[in-house]
């Protein structure tokens, strides 16, 4: 369970990043009526609903579809966890989901159930972080093991099968989408370091919450090490990359 409020405050300012380029993309067909998959605390819900959109969001945590119901009451919310998807064939004329693929069980049953619940001609945007060039979180790592903690591997994902633009072009040819194309984006995320610790390390997910795990006095030269080591970030802002995959049902 994330912390919703925690959430908005530091990575969401991080996630709104493609926001709209996922939805320019999906704007591509008309869409009125669209899926926004992992919602989380409801940046794509809230660009959407002021595009005029019917949007309907989702989420397997409850506690951050609660928090996009009650920002966005505009908005039809509903629990759900992929691969599943609680709605009929074809309902929606557009899937944006950002940052969620890589959360998914199960990527190639995901997509065949995506493609299920778009119309014919309907539009899809994914979007997912190319993890390796992501100081922002991976010098928590980074940190954690310049005070002598063992390095953590990262919790191995369905996802890292697909993560590269050429392998995913290709699950989305044989999940039958057509014109699928994978585009990679960076942009620099400007943050207050201090600010941006507490949020990152109470939101980054199970990937690092080891570091909240060790005592108090651990986790401080913990924080000490990732200010030093993103102290070069300060002034310019941390590199992002992210991927953005986009195709036709
Ligand atoms: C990194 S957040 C992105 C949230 C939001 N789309 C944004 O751009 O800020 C990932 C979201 O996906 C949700 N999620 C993770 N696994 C999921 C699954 N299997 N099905 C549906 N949602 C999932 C999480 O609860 C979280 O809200």
């Amino acid at each position: 369970m994330t912390n919703p409020q925690v959430y908005a405050r530091g990575f969401a300012s991080l996630t709104a990043h493609t926001v709209d380029p996922l939805l320019n993309l999906v704007r591509k067909s008309r869409a009125p009526r669209l899926l926004d998959l992992g919602c989380g605390t409801g940046v794509v819900t809230a660009a959407a609903l002021a595009l005029g959109a019917d949007v309907t969001a989702v989420d397997s945590d409850l506690d951050m579809l609660e928090y996009t119901a009650r920002a966005h009451p505009h908005a039809a919310v509903r629990l759900a966890a992929l691969p599943e998807l609680p709605f009929p064939e074809g309902g929606f004329d557009a899937v944006a989901g950002n940052f969620v693929i890589q959360h998914a069980p199960d990527t190639p049953a995901t997509l065949a159930e995506l493609h299920r619940v778009l119309r014919p001609g309907g539009t899809l945007a994914l979007s997912w972080w190319k993890r390796d060039e992501m100081p922002a979180t991976t010098l928590l790592a980074d940190a954690a093991a310049s005070v002598g903690l063992p390095k953590v591997p990262d919790p191995p994902r369905d996802f890292d099968r697909y993560t590269s633009p050429a392998a995913f072009t290709a699950l989305l040819k044989r999940s039958g989408f057509s014109g699928g194309a994978v585009d990679t984006i960076r942009w620099r995320h400007r943050v207050d370091l201090a600010t941006w610790w507490d949020d990152v390390t109470a939101a980054a997910g199970p990937r690092f919450a080891f570091i909240l795990e060790q005592d108090a006095a651990t986790v401080e030269r913990i924080r000490q090490a990732y200010l030093a080591l993103a102290a070069p970030y300060a002034e310019q802002g941390f590199p992002v990359c992210a991927h953005l995959a986009h195709a036709t049902r």
